[in-house]
């Protein structure tokens, strides 16, 4: 881990104007910089960086965030990763945080097992390329699929003799332990023997490219061994988390904007020796989500290419919800019966391959649609279970529009009335939302008078999870824009908010730690540094507070000319600002309290604790009756 003291000389040197500048050329206007946006196409300009706030945004896209946030986002990186990027780009060392001995002990062991790991690919190319048992059982082979050697070279793919422990002994004289051989799998537990014994190799990278791991296909037909042996699960081997080929993907993913999944790992190489190098496989098991999220790091478009047979159908159906909620697009080749990439590639070539899936490619959606309802043709009787599926399904899918667009067509398709599959998918997103947000009741009980009949309403999921987030962010806003200002009243804004805004009712995790820290450093040095969150080591914070006040600091270059007075205007009027702020803060709060209450007096069967909370509800209602009459009122002295 970055020590602290680093990340925060990392940030304190990072100059954002000068990292957007490595990638595009930024022209002075204003107060700010504008360019071409690197994350869109465009002609005429509208990304805008702020030198003095530290944040950019583009008025195209949307995209916005701080420097770390923009090398993350440019540079494909994690925080860590785009941490140490500036580091390099500024020469600063790094310094660690220090590690526990049993820390420093796992990654030594992580580190073992990766040169392992390098040491066996080494020698199982050795053994292919420059060997007689290699080339002539392991290159036959590759040769016989009709690879090219630049396809295997490319994927380093290798071969492992059939000897009993002659790639164990080989390890063991470069200085590994029986150990360290046993726990990566390359050598079997009981009699020391070397695991992938006479198959040919494929390596599995990370996207750093490191080897992780290993498939290993038979040569024989005998079908009563497994086909492929792969490497078990380590602790630099996740197979939950790595997509095989991703790492030699990725660029072409990331200029294409979309992904081919497929299933195997001759898929993939077969793809790439066609020239269809965007491709990635899970190797036969279902997907997961952390391979989902993988993906979407570099696109939000996934083909799938899967068999056409009833197998390959099933496989299809299932699981693949998780990508329509991660809210990705997802299409769908079914290969001829019998065929899988590989071989298809192999028989059609490049030129066929492009045809096929071009005139093939489906949406998901509309294709389990459409299978569903060659179903319930088949058997009516199904029609009921069907339709929850396929409810089911719709409540995943995060966008309102196109979830709404989708049941029209189920619905007209299917001649049911789409009032009530709407209904149900509403319930349902409810429900979910409830379960996984763990709203409390008394904001479900909200929710449902607020969208009660309306669609639209619940295509906002982060409105539902969180219905006074709104009030909660804008209360930050205020104190980091205006806090060091002073109010008629004399005291600062960061003074009035720290009296006004209980802490305890703040909800949002990074709101109440930024409210929390700002009220401790106020407290002893009496300063107000806002500019500090925006740099925070804390990435939740920054990215929080880029993310918060990039309306207030950049405006789009139409607005250049108008920029001035709009800051200006802003300026003549932060009271009323702080005001209203405060005054939705407390009404929401206020109302949300009243509601708790109100439900506990419907369920509480003592009389006298329902006098007591009868009691209570009188309060709140006097309160918010104040409120009200001294909304649009100065502030009180
Ligand atoms: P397939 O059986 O479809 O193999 O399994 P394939 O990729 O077409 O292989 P070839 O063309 O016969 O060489 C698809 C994927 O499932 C995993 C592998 O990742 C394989 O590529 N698999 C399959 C295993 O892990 N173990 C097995 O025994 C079989
Ligand atoms: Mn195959």
């Amino acid at each position: 881990m970055i020590a602290p003291d680093t990340i925060q000389q990392i940030l304190s040197v990072a100059r954002i104007e000068e990292v957007v500048g490595d990638f595009i050329s930024l022209k002075k206007r204003g107060v700010n910089y504008i360019g071409n946006c690197p994350f869109h196409e465009e002609k005429t300009p509208s990304f805008t960086v702020s030198a003095a706030k530290g944040i950019y945004k583009c008025f195209g896209c949307g995209k916005a965030g701080n420097v770390t946030k923009f090398v993350m986002e440019h540079e494909h990186l994690t925080y860590p990763e785009s941490l140490e990027w500036l580091a390099k780009k500024y020469n600063i060392a790094i310094a660690n945080v220090q590690l526990s001995p049993k820390q420093i002990e796992e990654q030594k062991s992580k580190e073992q097992l990766l040169s392992l790991n390098q040491l066996a690919k080494e020698y199982f190319v050795e053994q292919l390329w420059n060997t007689d048992e290699g080339k002539s059982i392991g290159m036959s082979y590759f040769k016989e699929r009709q690879l090219s050697e630049a396809v295997m070279k490319k994927f380093e793919l290798g071969y492992n003799p059939d000897a009993e422990q002659a790639f164990t002994n080989y390890a063991q004289q470069k200085g590994f332990t029986l150990e360290l051989l046993k726990s990566s799998g390359l050598t079997t537990q009981q009699r020391n023997a070397d695991f992938f014994r006479a198959r040919v190799i494929f390596p599995i990278h990370n996207v750093s490219g490191r080897v992780v791991a290993f498939g290993a296909r038979t040569l024989r037909k005998d079908k009563t061994v497994a086909k492929y042996f792969n490497s078990p699960e380590t602790e630099v081997y996740h197979k939950s988390k790595i997509l095989y080929g991703l790492y030699q993907a990725r660029n072409t993913i990331l200029k294409n904007d979309f992904c081919y999944l497929v299933e195997g790992y001759m898929d993939v190489i077969s793809l790439h020796q066609g020239g269809v190098e965007n491709v990635a496989a899970s190797s036969g098991t279902a997907l997961t989500i952390d391979q989902i999220r993988l993906i979407k790091r570099y696109t939000q478009n996934i083909v799938l290419l899967y068999d056409g047979d009833a197998a390959g159908i099933k496989a299809a159906l299932r699981g693949l919800e998780l990508i329509i909620e991660e809210g990705l697009n997802l299409k769908i080749v079914l290969l001829p019966d019998g065929e899988d990439p590989d071989s298809y590639m192999h028989k059609h070539g490049a030129q066929g391959f492009n045809e096929f899936v071009l005139n093939n490619a489906k949406d998901f959606i509309r294709f389990k649609i459409q299978f569903s309802m060659e179903e319930t043709k088949a058997d009516p009787h199904r029609k009921a279970a069907v339709t929850k599926d396929l409810i089911t399904m719709f409540g995943k899918i995060p966008d309102g529009f196109i979830r709404g667009e989708y049941i029209k067509e189920f619905c007209s398709l299917m001649q049911i009335s789409e009032e009530m599959v709407i209904r149900e998918v509403n319930n349902l997103m409810r429900t979910a939302l409830k379960k996984n947000a763990a709203i409390p009741s008394e904001d479900a009980s909200l929710l449902q008078q607020q969208s009660v009949g309306n669609f639209e309403e619940i295509s906002q999921p982060n409105f539902f999870q969180n219905p006074d987030e709104e009030q909660e962010k804008n209360i930050i806003r205020i104190l980091l824009e205006w806090g060091s200002k002073t109010l008629s009243n004399n005291k600062t804004v960061a003074e009035y908010l720290f009296d006004e805004v209980e802490i305890s009712l703040i909800d949002n995790v990074v709101c109440a730690k930024i409210f929390n820290q700002f009220l401790q450093e106020f407290e002893q040095t009496k300063l107000f540094d806002s500019s500090s969150f925006i740099n925070s080591p804390d990435e939740e914070i920054s990215a929080f507070v880029a993310e918060l006040l990039k309306d207030q600091y950049l405006l789009s270059p139409n607005w250049e000319s108008k920029h001035q007075i709009f800051i200006k205007d802003r300026e003549m009027n932060f009271e009323e600002d702080v005001n209203s702020s405060v005054h939705h803060f407390k009404l929401k709060k206020l109302l949300k309290l009243i509601n708790q209450n109100l439900q506990k007096i419907k369920t509480e069967k003592n009389l006298e604790e329902e006098i007591q909370l009868q009691y209570i509800h009188l309060q709140l209602s006097v309160m918010k009756a104040d409120l009200a009459k001294a909304s649009g009122t100065v502030i009180r002295k």
